[in-house]
């Protein structure tokens, strides 16, 4: 796609970088800056606002990117184009410093040189963790060798794909559950938001029903999603806060199931042993942060974005409907063009990357989403061709922290598809400007207003 596209695609384009930045941020500051002037200091409550951001509008995207910056999400593939022609690894001194580097080769290269760039942070904002490596604060993703294989060999066994098929029912069940809930629809009027009424529900539903966590707390889980995921640009205190909100109600879920001991990923993590001996209280609250945050925003943004996708493309949608073969396909080709996450580490010694000097613990971004565009590594890269056969698409990440819940998050991504296009044959864009994504490194619609055109019930 180009910039001229992207254009039509995110109004501003890649050029006018800060259409809408919160008008009332203040100029970037330093993180010790920040810090200081943080009103209240420790203890901050956790306000909700884009008023408390550290940092203000990007500059430019080669010199002052910001992947928070509330213009990024929406008009990212044609900033990795353009990166990708300028300089393919950006640089910002927000956020104590940080790179993004843009092609496949760079991405992978960083993915898998776990020696010079540690996971022990994997979300580059305002602070930085304060457990070290190689455990890190959620393991496995936050560890390091040797210990992450420990780690991520004690998380195989619940997400083998002969644990997570008997899900699809279940899956099934919610879809239809959230399409019912939409009342009645008048075919050509009634506009219905994707994202807020459908995608949003589907992996929070599913990870509470896993951790066996009260799924009325589903509210909640979004909130720490959004404070963890999104509020990268807060000052610190108030990040602090959020963090220390969410362990509180893990331990507090913890403590009960040490009380009542069931059949669930919770109770597994109380029972699993390292060495003979039961996971400390950190690496189990670790453990199920990580789960809650991993399962849901990623999940609920690839579904947004292939509704997104569909909403334009009628001949894809009609392909999906009368072709069950291409399915497969489909469904990596759509993980792969709207591949959401992005993930950060630190660098651990200072280190000079193809010619550019990082220094120790600045963030590296490892954007998944943009190694799957570039066309040095796919033909039409940014075109979906929905029966791509050769697909070595990077959206579950690349080296040794791969995706742990990647059969589950596929599931979940054809089931709420087949629901929805079995429901709504025919939809469009009730209103492309309408269209809101998130903020930071997980990519996606948040509101999606899609116009209901010919529906089955
Ligand atoms: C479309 C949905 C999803 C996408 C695109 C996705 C993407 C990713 C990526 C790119 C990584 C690599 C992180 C890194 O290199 O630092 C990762 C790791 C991980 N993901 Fe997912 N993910 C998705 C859904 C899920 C779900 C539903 C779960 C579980 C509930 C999950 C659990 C994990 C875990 C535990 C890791 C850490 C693995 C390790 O460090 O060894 N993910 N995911």
């Amino acid at each position: 796609m180009t910039v001229h596209e992207a254009a039509a695609e995110a109004p501003g384009g890649a050029g006018v970088p800060n259409q809408d930045s919160a008008s009332e941020r203040r100029d970037p500051v330093t993180v010790h800056e920040a810090a200081a002037e943080a009103p209240g200091g420790a203890g901050v409550p956790n306000q909700d606002s884009d008023h408390d951001a550290v940092y203000g509008p990007v500059e430019s995207w080669e010199r002052d990117f910001d992947h928070a910056d509330p213009s990024y999400n929406r008009q990212a593939h044609a900033v990795w184009e353009q990166l990708r022609g300028s300089c393919p690894i950006a640089r910002t001194e927000r956020y104590g410093g940080a790179w993004l580097p843009v092609t496949h080769e760079l991405v992978r290269e960083i993915a898998y040189d776990t020696e010079h760039f540690s996971s022990r942070g994997v979300v580059a904002s305002t602070g930085r963790p304060d457990i070290a490596a190689p455990i890190g604060p959620a393991p496995p993703i936050t560890s390091d060798p040797p210990f992450h294989q420990i780690a991520r060999r004690l998380l195989l066994p619940p997400f083998a794909p002969k644990q997570i098929e008997p899900w699809e029912d279940e899956i099934r069940l919610v879809c239809r559950q959230r399409l019912d809930a939409m009342g009645e629809i008048e075919p050509g009027t009634t506009v219905i938001d994707a994202a807020l009424q459908y995608a949003q529900h589907i992996p929070v539903n599913v990870i509470s029903r896993m951790l066996g966590f009260p799924l009325e707390d589903d509210d909640l889980f979004r909130e720490f999603v959004h404070d963890q995921l999104e509020g990268v640009n807060r000052p610190v205190e108030a990040r602090q806060w959020a963090f220390d909100r969410l362990d509180d109600y893990v331990d507090n879920q913890v403590r009960e199931h040490i009380e009542h001991p069931r059949d669930d990923l919770t109770s597994y993590l109380l029972s699993a042993e390292i060495g003979g001996n039961p996971l400390s209280a950190d690496h189990v609250r670790g453990t199920i942060v990580l789960l809650l945050l991993a399962g849901i925003d990623t999940t609920w943004s690839a579904i947004g974005s292939s509704i997104w996708h569909l909403a334009g493309h009628p001949d894809h949608r009609r392909r999906l409907r009368e072709d069950p073969d291409v399915w497969t396909f489909a469904v990596e080709e759509l993980l792969r063009a709207y591949a959401p996450v992005t993930m950060a580490r630190l660098v651990a010694d200072d280190v000079e990357f193809h010619g550019c000097p990082m220094k120790t613990e600045e963030w590296v971004l490892l954007p998944f989403p943009a190694a799957n565009r570039d066309p040095e590594f796919f033909e039409q890269a940014d075109e979906v061709v929905l029966d791509r056969q050769e697909n070595r698409h990077a959206a579950f990440g690349l080296g040794i922290h791969r995706c742990l819940g990647s059969n589950l998050a596929r599931l979940e991504l054809r089931v709420a598809l087949e629901e929805f296009l079995t429901r709504f044959e025919e939809f469009e864009l009730s209103d492309p400007e309408a269209v809101t994504w998130s903020v930071g490194q997980i990519r996606g619609p948040r509101s999606l207003p899609v116009r209901i055109l010919a529906a089955t019930r």
